[in-house]
């Protein structure tokens, strides 16, 4: 394979999010959030752990400013904390906390790496959660509130705007499972809160549009699973459209069409969201870009067991694993095709990609994460490979800039570039981050090149 070269003017960059990083659970008028209360519930977090400090980003946001600039970002996306902004979530703005995003940005500007700041990544204020939550309306007007606080603040400086990280993740994890905050397991809540997040999705877009200069570019984050049947049989094609119905088209159909999937109505009845009037209208906002994340394929066969949708992910033999998915470099491919064959975005980035494998540090103090490069090198192949048949891809994020807390995992899975000793928050720039660096210094790479020792 010759130099896979990416259009002048892509975007190279990282993301991480708010919770997941900075640490400063309480302080400068910080209010709970679902997940501060989440951790401290015994059994929720391997562990225990919790990201009261995480890495520290509050306070160590230049240092690893610098570092983003060392490896020659372009781009950063990061999440707001709601509660450190507005603490009881409606109400009286946190002059500290819109300070610290004030200095975040300012620092990045500085050094020419553009801000993609996203309002929502899991962490909705307790108070909130204390009325009902994503589970009632009204906290989709609070949104709405907490939108015009932040860009009022930041959209003098900010051009890029995410609404929602993974809204079907809010809502299913925190809602229907209850493996993320705030713990919740009621098909019926997590149908509403998925109503209401997609609502609060399309007030938020309302109120920037009204409140941004004409210039910002508006979108919203879903993670998006290439979904398979994993055989021929009848019962696992159908299993498999069941899972790309409430995995994918529950939040697609509604943000590019205006309308739930049909499918999904008819197989989710009465345990439906009362639909306002006007809602589909407001939630269908024209955007200007999809952030798409992508980690691994679903391989999917019906499952009686399973509640509502009778269908469950299997894990195929024969590929590498990461220790928490299968590594599947084509199913990127498949998925930003068929997303924007099915939707047209007007634009789209690959706003998360990456894995987690168990890094270390060598003796020379090197962390020679090789298979951390090649997940790198064979998903950016194939986002070149989409690029080519004609997916109007501007930028790829990769997931993330520094081991951080992985939620319930708490610290044990590490996806960063750069390595965190999380006792004493030393940084390590990665083999994986140095290769990066490199990719965005040529705007490519030779499939061919060697590894970096
Ligand atoms: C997600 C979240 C991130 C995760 C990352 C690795 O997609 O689950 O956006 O917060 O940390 O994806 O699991």
């Amino acid at each position: 394979m010759a130099f896979l070269k990416f259009p002048h003017g892509f975007t190279w960059g990282a993301i991480t999010s708010s919770y997941q990083i900075e640490g400063a659970w309480d302080e400068d008028g910080k209010g709970l959030s679902i997940w501060d209360t989440f951790v401290r519930q015994p059994g929720r977090i391997e562990r225990g752990e919790n990201a009261d400090v995480a890495v520290d980003h509050y306070h160590r946001w230049q240092e690893d400013v610098d570092i983003m600039a060392e490896l020659g970002l372009q781009a950063y996306c990061f999440s707001i904390s709601w509660p450190r902004v507005m603490p009881a979530g409606i109400g009286k703005a946190n002059a500290a906390g819109l300070d610290f995003y004030d200095r975040l940005v300012d620092g990045l500007l500085a050094k020419k790496i553009t801000p993609f700041v996203m309002l929502y990544h899991w962490e909705l204020p307790q108070a909130l959660e204390d009325k009902g939550g994503w589970g009632e309306r009204d906290t989709a007007l609070a949104f709405a509130d907490y939108a015009h606080h932040v860009v009022q603040r930041l959209g003098d400086r900010v051009t890029y705007w995410i609404t929602h990280n993974e809204p079907f993740v809010a809502a299913m994890a925190g809602y229907f499972t209850g493996e993320h905050a705030p713990g919740v397991q009621n098909p019926v809540i997590a149908l509403r809160a998925t109503h209401h997040l997609l609502l609060s999705h399309g007030r938020a877009i309302q109120v920037m549009r009204s409140e941004l200069p004409h210039a910002a570019k508006l979108g919203i984050i879903l993670n998006l699973s290439p979904t398979y049947p994993a055989s021929e049989r009848q019962e696992d094609i159908q299993a498999a459209e069941r899972y790309d119905g409430a995995a994918n088209r529950l939040f697609l159909d509604p943000v590019f069409r205006g309308e739930y999937p049909p499918d999904m109505e008819a197989m989710l009845g009465p345990l439906f969201p009362d639909v306002q009037p006007g809602d589909m209208q407001t939630i269908a906002q024209p955007l200007d870009f999809l952030g798409v994340n992508y980690y691994s394929r679903a391989v999917i066969h019906h499952d009686p067991d399973f509640p509502i949708i009778q269908a469950s992910e299997t894990h195929p033999k024969g590929n590498e694993y990461s220790q928490m998915w299968e590594i599947y470099p084509p199913g990127i491919y498949d998925i930003l095709v068929r997303t924007y064959k099915d939707y047209h975005p007007a634009a789209m980035f690959v706003t998360e990609n990456g894995v987690c494998v168990p890094d270390g540090v060598d003796f020379d103090g090197r962390v020679r994460d090789y298979r951390r490069i090649r997940y790198l090198r064979d998903h950016i192949a194939q986002v070149h490979r989409a690029l080519e048949a004609g997916v109007p891809l501007q930028a790829y994020f990769h997931w993330t800039v520094m081991d951080n807390f992985e939620w319930a995992y708490g610290y044990r899975m590490r996806f960063g570039l750069v390595y965190v000793d999380f006792e004493t928050q030393k940084r390590v720039v990665k083999n994986s981050g140095r290769w990066y660096a490199q990719v965005i210094r040529q705007n490519g790479f030779d499939p061919q090149s060697v590894l970096p020792l």
